[in-house]
C-alpha cells in the first residue's frame, strides 16, 4: 500500500472543514406536463433554472427579518405569509426524470446566519394557490424590473445567445417534468449595528440539484462516501501498523 503526504492533506482538511450550513428538500419528480400550455409566460418569468445537466448555481439571495403577527390591527385571516416570513426567491427545475428522487441543497457560510426553507411546487399548485402565485409574480416582476439586459439563467444560455428572451428552441408545447422551487430566506441574527438590523445583506449561496442514485444516495455525495471509506481504511491501517513509517511520521 503506497500513500503520499499529498493525499493526506486534503483528507485532513475534509475532516475539519465544517464552516458551511446546508438546508435541503427531497422530492420525487412529477409526471411531465405541457409547460407552455399550463403557464403561458413561463419563459417570461426570468427565473434561474436548474436541471440535471445544469445542476449548480452560485448566487445571492435577498433575505429579511420575519415580522410577527402580534400587531392587533392586522387581520389574522388574511394571508400575509409572503410579507411576514422572510423573502422568497424562486427557481425553475426542469428536464427532470419523472418518478426519480432528487434533492436540492442550499449551502451558505455560517458567517451569514439565515434560516432557509426550501419547498417545491407543481406548476398546477403554484398557479392555483393565491399565496404562491402572488409570491412568484412578485419575485418575477422584481427580477424583470432590475435585470432587463442580462439574463440570470447564464448557465443555460451561451454568451452569444439572444439576451432578450429565454425562448426554447422549439416554440411549440413541450412536455417536461418541471417544478417550481421556492426558497424562503429569514435573517437569523441580532446585531448592535443599526444598519445590519435595518437592511439585511444578500446571502451568497450555492444551489445544487442532485439526483439520487438508485433513489437512495445523492449522486454527488457518493464520492464523499468514498473518501470516508478511505479514511476509515487509513485509520485501520495505522492501528494495524501496516503504514509503519508513515504512521510514525503522522504521530510526531
Ligand atoms: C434584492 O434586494 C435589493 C436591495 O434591497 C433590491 O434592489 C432587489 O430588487 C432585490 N431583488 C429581488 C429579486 O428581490
Amino acid at each position: 500500500m503506497h500513500l503520499s503526504p499529498s493525499l493526506l492533506l486534503p483528507l485532513l482538511s475534509l475532516l475539519t472543514t465544517t464552516s458551511a450550513n446546508v438546508e435541503k428538500t427531497i422530492f420525487l419528480a412529477p409526471s411531465p406536463v405541457l409547460v407552455p400550455a399550463l403557464t403561458p409566460n413561463l419563459d417570461d418569468l426570468g427565473l434561474q433554472r436548474l436541471s440535471p445537466s445544469s445542476s449548480y448555481l452560485r448566487t445571492q439571495l435577498n433575505a429579511s427579518f420575519p415580522t410577527t403577527h402580534d400587531d392587533p390591527t392586522s387581520d389574522p385571516t388574511t394571508d400575509h405569509s409572503n410579507r411576514d416570513t422572510g423573502t422568497d426567491t424562486w427557481y425553475f427545475l426542469e428536464n427532470l426524470t419523472p418518478g426519480q428522487r432528487y434533492e436540492v441543497r442550499l449551502c451558505w457560510l455560517a458567517t451569514q446566519p439565515t434560516k432557509f426553507t426550501l419547498t417545491t411546487h407543481h406548476p398546477h399548485t403554484t398557479i392555483s394557490t393565491p399565496a404562491l402565485l402572488t409570491s412568484l409574480t412578485l419575485y418575477s416582476s422584481l427580477l424583470l424590473s432590475t435585470q432587463p439586459p442580462k439574463p440570470l439563467a447564464a448557465p443555460l444560455i451561451p454568451d452569444s445567445a439572444s439576451s432578450s428572451s429565454f425562448a426554447p428552441h422549439d416554440p411549440t408545447l413541450t412536455s417536461d417534468s418541471v417544478l417550481f422551487l421556492r426558497v424562503r430566506a429569514e435573517a437569523d441574527y441580532y446585531s448592535l449595528d443599526q444598519e445590519l438590523m435595518r437592511s439585511v445583506p444578500p446571502v451568497v449561496v450555492d444551489v445544487v440539484l442532485d439526483p439520487y442514485l438508485g433513489n437512495v444516495f445523492p449522486r454527488s455525495l457518493v464520492r464523499t462516501a468514498g473518501w470516508v471509506v478511505l479514511v476509515a481504511g487509513l485509520a485501520a491501517g495505522l492501528r494495524a501498523g501496516w503504514l509503519g513509517r508513515w504512521g510514525g511520521w503522522l504521530l510526531y
